[in-house]
């Protein structure tokens, strides 16, 4: 069952306006929620994300109240409540006439599920040969004006990778497709400070609370030299590394382990850390 606009429908009856403004322009704002044991882990970081990324859209704010009682509706509606999820939040600009200008019809909110794929224990990660905007009007958000990752993580696909890693346009390390990225330098746990253009991971910002890492910019070469890395996002938690542009490292190193640990630890003992 899927929400769409105040409605639960079965998926074929879930549909929007061909003329949706998040469909051509990509004019719309989105965020992907973990979702264990039917509890959405880290709600409320998830829609304060949300509000900020529409914000910067200048799209109206988000009724938190309704996203959260739509969610709770379907989330309530999934035939097996155990079974891990991926829950989807996509609010956009809404019906509008063709070309930039957004219409005046409203939002449109639709919240999604599906189940958590299963990853292996493990990933490769390739560089990629474009750079993310840290200057763009959409750097850090978090936006359905996803384009420029799908590109990327096809190119990692083909490289028999699992994630494509960006740097920013200064040649900094910035982060994935869809994840952050911490990497040892100098025995430290380090990731890319927002200034890069990357967006504020959920997941980056806990393992940032919980653990000993700090937030320091390096170039992406940093990649070659460093005897770590690990990938975080909602739906990775904390995802270790085995090669970087084919080229292999411990996965989990020591580093990579206690993260590991202490993010599981954590976030099993908060309900809403
Ligand atoms: C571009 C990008 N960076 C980082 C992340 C990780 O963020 P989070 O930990 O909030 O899932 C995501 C999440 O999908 C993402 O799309």
């Amino acid at each position: 069952m899927v929400w769409v606009n105040g409605r639960l429908l079965r998926e074929a009856d879930a549909v929007v306006s061909a003329f949706d403004h998040g469909l051509t322009v990509g004019d719309g704002v989105f965020e992907t929620v973990k979702v264990v044991n039917g509890t959405p882990f880290a709600l409320r970081r998830h829609l304060d994300r949300l509000v900020s990324s529409a914000r910067v859209l200048a799209l109206p704010a988000p009724d938190l109240v309704a996203l959260r009682s739509a969610v709770e509706q379907t989330l309530a509606a999934q035939p097996d409540p155990t079974e891990g999820l991926r829950l989807r939040i996509t609010y956009t600009g809404g019906t509008s006439p063709l070309g930039s200008d957004r219409g005046d019809a409203g939002p449109t909110v639709i919240v999604a599920v599906a189940p958590l794929v299963t990853r292996a224990p493990t990933s490769a990660v390739v560089t990629v040969p474009w750079p993310r905007n840290e200057r763009g009007a959409l750097a850090g958000v978090k936006s359905t004006s996803y384009a420029d990752n799908v590109i990327a993580l096809a190119y990692a696909k083909e490289r028999g990778a699992s994630e494509a890693v960006f740097a920013d346009t200064t040649g900094r390390l910035c982060e994935g497709t869809g994840s952050n990225v911490f990497l040892e330098v100098d025995g430290r746990l380090v990731t890319p400070t927002l200034a890069t253009g990357c967006l504020a991971g959920v997941t980056r910002a806990l393992v940032l609370e919980w653990c000993d890492a700090v937030e320091e910019d390096v170039p992406i070469e940093a990649l070659e030299t460093t005897s770590e890395v690990f990938l975080t996002s909602s739906t990775r938690d904390v995802h270790p590394v085995h090669s970087v542009d084919g080229s292999a490292l411990a996965a989990p190193g020591a580093l990579t382990s206690a993260a590991m640990r202490v993010f599981a630890d954590h976030a099993g003992a908060q309900s809403e850390p």
